[in-house]
């Protein structure tokens, strides 16, 4: 179980130098907008792999002006302390984020941080997940994934290069075998991609199902995958002829129809309706079951205790969401980063949470 006991940012975002201790279960961190919250969490974020919360470029967290950024932390895990630094370093006009654990460099110790930390997130544009596009769901389930699935996001970016290839070849040259290739990994790729989503909307709508029989939730909700074209079990050969078809089309308009990218992932509310139908509040709702299941599932099926990086959650809270939000917050021995622009917003959390005031920091 990893536990964040501290953090110092040097020239990270708007922190010229920034430095705090925090507590093993609540930490709220309030104050104005713009004063930093958001990117106090993106710090915490960055620890282990990933580009953390925001998904940004290295270069955008160096703090204007500055060269580098550097985030020191000390993480306790299994009950034994980790110092770990997080930098970013420029090599060939690019840059980098580089960890090192206890001053050490190797892929064993970068390894075993990312198997111990994990985080569960809430942005605030999470509450129009339901009217997003389809990709931010995709990216959404592709995260929890992620989450728990260290060579996933590999997995993913393999396999949108390999997408662009493709197009490339049937726009440029027409090297065949090449294409052929190319197009059979893709299929392994995309089949794989399939899987390992419905594998993880399995195990959540199975804690879902288990959180209906709560009293506090009115509904039940059922997440599945909506694809034109993945539709029942597809093997290989059928996925390469379908794609191998689409060969002109694919050429004409510079895309490729089918495949896990054009995926959505939709929530099925009662086994009745979409989850778009529900009420802004109860749309929260849904988000934040969502995030609990994944989080029985972090805890019972990966002995992994996630932390809680909770941004902008004290706004719009209605009974229903904070009993919810309480829920989640007694229910598991984790640690929770809530942020708001008041005090007075987090007043229904009773237990000892700790409160950061960031501008007097
Ligand atoms: N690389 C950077 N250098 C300097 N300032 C930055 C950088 N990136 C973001 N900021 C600034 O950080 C401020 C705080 O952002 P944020 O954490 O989103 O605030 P909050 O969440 O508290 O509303 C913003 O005013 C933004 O302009
Ligand atoms: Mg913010």
């Amino acid at each position: 179980m990893a536990k964040i006991k501290s953090i110092e940012f040097k020239n990270f975002r708007n922190f010229e130098n920034f430095k705090t201790s925090f507590d093993n279960k609540i930490n709220i961190l309030f104050g104005d907008n713009g004063c930093g919250k958001t990117n106090i969490l993106e710090g915490i974020s960055l620890i282990a792999k990933g580009r953390g919360i925001r998904n940004s470029n290295i270069h955008n967290l160096i703090k204007k002006k500055a060269d580098n950024f550097r985030i020191i932390n000390n993480i306790e895990i299994h009950k034994n302390n980790y110092d770990i630094e997080i930098f970013s370093e420029k090599s060939s006009d690019k840059f980098k984020k580089v960890i090192k654990v206890n001053n050490d460099l190797s892929k064993e110790s970068l390894d075993f941080l990312n198997q111990s930390i994990s985080y569960l997130i809430f942005m605030p544009e999470m509450e129009r997940l339901f009217q997003a596009s389809p990709s931010y769901r995709r990216n959404f389930l592709d995260r929890l994934i992620f989450s728990s699935r260290n060579d996933y996001n590999r997995l993913i970016n393999k396999y949108k290069k390999l997408l662009l290839e493709r197009v490339k070849i049937l726009q440029v040259n027409s090297d065949y075998d090449w294409l052929n290739n190319i197009e059979k990994e893709i299929c392994t790729l995309g089949l794989e991609i399939y899987n390992l989503r419905n594998h993880q909307l399995n195990f959540l709508n199975n804690e879902l199902s288990i959180l209906k029989n709560d009293h506090k939730f009115q509904f039940s909700v059922k997440l599945k995958i909506k694809d034109d074209f993945f539709i029942k079990d597809i093997d290989h050969q059928e996925y390469l002829s379908t794609l191998q078809n689409l060969r002109t089309h694919d050429r004409h308009y510079g895309g490729t129809k089918i495949g896990p990218h054009r995926s959505d992932v939709i929530s099925i509310i009662n086994d009745d309706f979409d989850a778009s139908m529900l009420s802004t509040g109860q749309q929260k709702t849904v988000v934040l079951m969502v995030l609990l299941a994944q989080c029985n599932f972090l805890i019972n099926n990966k002995k992994i205790n996630p932390i809680f990086l909770f941004d902008e959650i004290g706004s719009h809270l209605d009974d229903i969401n904070r009993q919810v939000l309480l829920d989640i917050i007694n229910r598991f021995e984790v640690q929770f980063f809530l942020t708001g622009t008041d005090k007075n917003l987090f007043s229904f959390i009773s237990t000892n949470a700790q409160f950061y005031n960031i501008t007097n920091i």
